[in-house]
């Protein structure tokens, strides 16, 4: 079977009666009160989203979540730290929490401090100890949005949402960091995991997850189906993600960004390491986040216009892809670099 990835397709651009971007509404209804004027989440990792960065996404629109690699006192902490900053009342902040261990009492301390949902965050989602846990997160907090994952498959979702999941996190070993594919052999193209995850007939919302690297990923995600999309890669390197700013000799200057399944993540925060599924690279200082998803926003209201949708339902509807060559793609990129005739 012919799977897609992002670079194997580009959006047909269309008609378009969109006379001024500022008709476009972004805004995602992701259920259970859980609404985003932007479509982005930041992923649950050491190295992305703490206090800081749930704020400053909070604030404008997005939405942060608190990774569980720490302490249930500490996590919780951090939450309430991040809602006593926030200068805006009622912003969405979500944490993350596992499967077995203390899941129980994290969930509680967190939704205590007022986390507007619950993350359920593991490798591989579409599993009996995923199906036990929604089963008991949903009978006890029947109002509060629960999203699941990680899974790369119709059946997955459909199965997280019987099980209680509103939303689910769709995509394996596609992310920036990620070597799970290379370690374990398994998961599934990125774009076409979201594709085929969005032929759900359940009332459970989409989030493309992993992979994406600029916003006409995250169109092209949003297109296929998605309701939103999360990302690490492109928030680690923002001074609001944990950690310090490195600068070279040279004046170059990053941050550190690490799969959570890194030699370097399981070792700081377990102690020890088991089967090593993510590598610790690093990205560059990028500055604010605020500055990075302004970009990011202004690259999707163009994409939206291109395909001449007004919100992400008319997205859904209209958007054509097309498949293309590695010529295409090629094309796609500036290139003028390097010619010499
Ligand atoms: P990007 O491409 O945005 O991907 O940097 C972030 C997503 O990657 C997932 N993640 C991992 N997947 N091994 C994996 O296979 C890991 O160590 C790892 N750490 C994070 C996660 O879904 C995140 O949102």
């Amino acid at each position: 079977m012919t799977t897609l990835s992002y670079d194997d397709v580009l959006l047909q651009p269309q008609y378009s009666d969109i006379r001024s971007r500022s008709e476009i509404d972004m805004t995602t209804d992701l259920g259970r009160g859980l609404m985003l004027s932007t479509p982005i989440f930041s992923s649950p990792m050491d190295t992305v989203t703490e206090g800081r960065m749930a704020v400053a996404l909070g604030e404008s629109g997005a939405c942060g979540i608190i990774h569980r690699y720490n302490t249930a006192a500490r996590q919780q902490r951090f939450v309430e730290r991040a809602l006593t900053l926030s200068r805006s009342a009622g912003i969405n902040i979500g944490a993350a929490i596992g499967i077995t261990g203390d899941y129980l009492e994290r969930a509680e301390g967190l939704v205590s401090s007022g986390v507007a949902f619950l993350c359920v965050d593991v490798a591989h989602g579409h599993h009996i100890l995923m199906k036990e846990a929604l089963g008991t997160l949903r009978e006890k907090y029947p109002d509060l949005h629960l999203m699941a994952g990680n899974v790369a498959t119709l059946e997955a979702v459909n199965d997280l949402s019987d099980w209680g999941a509103d939303s689910v996190r769709c995509n394996i070993g596609g992310g920036s960091i990620c070597s799970t594919r290379i370690q374990t052999g398994h998961g599934v193209p990125g774009l076409h995991t979201v594709l085929e995850c969005a032929k759900t007939d359940r009332n459970v919302k989409i989030i493309a997850d992993g992979g994406i690297r600029n916003s006409g990923d995250i169109v092209k995600a949003l297109a296929a189906g998605a309701d939103a999309v999360m990302c690490g890669s492109l928030f680690a390197g923002c001074t609001e993600a944990p950690g310090e700013v490195f600068r070279s000799s040279s004046g170059e200057t990053w941050k550190t960004y690490r799969g959570m399944a890194s030699k370097e993540a399981q070792t700081d925060w377990k102690g020890k390491y088991s089967s090593l599924e993510g590598i610790a690279s690093k990205v560059p200082y990028r500055g604010s986040v605020s500055v990075v998803l302004n970009d990011l926003r202004r690259g999707i209201r163009s994409g939206f216009s291109y395909t001449g949708a007004r919100n992400i339902e008319e997205l859904h509807a209209k958007a054509q892809f097309i498949e293309q060559t590695t010529s295409g793609l090629t094309e796609g990129h500036p290139h003028i670099m390097g010619r010499t005739w």
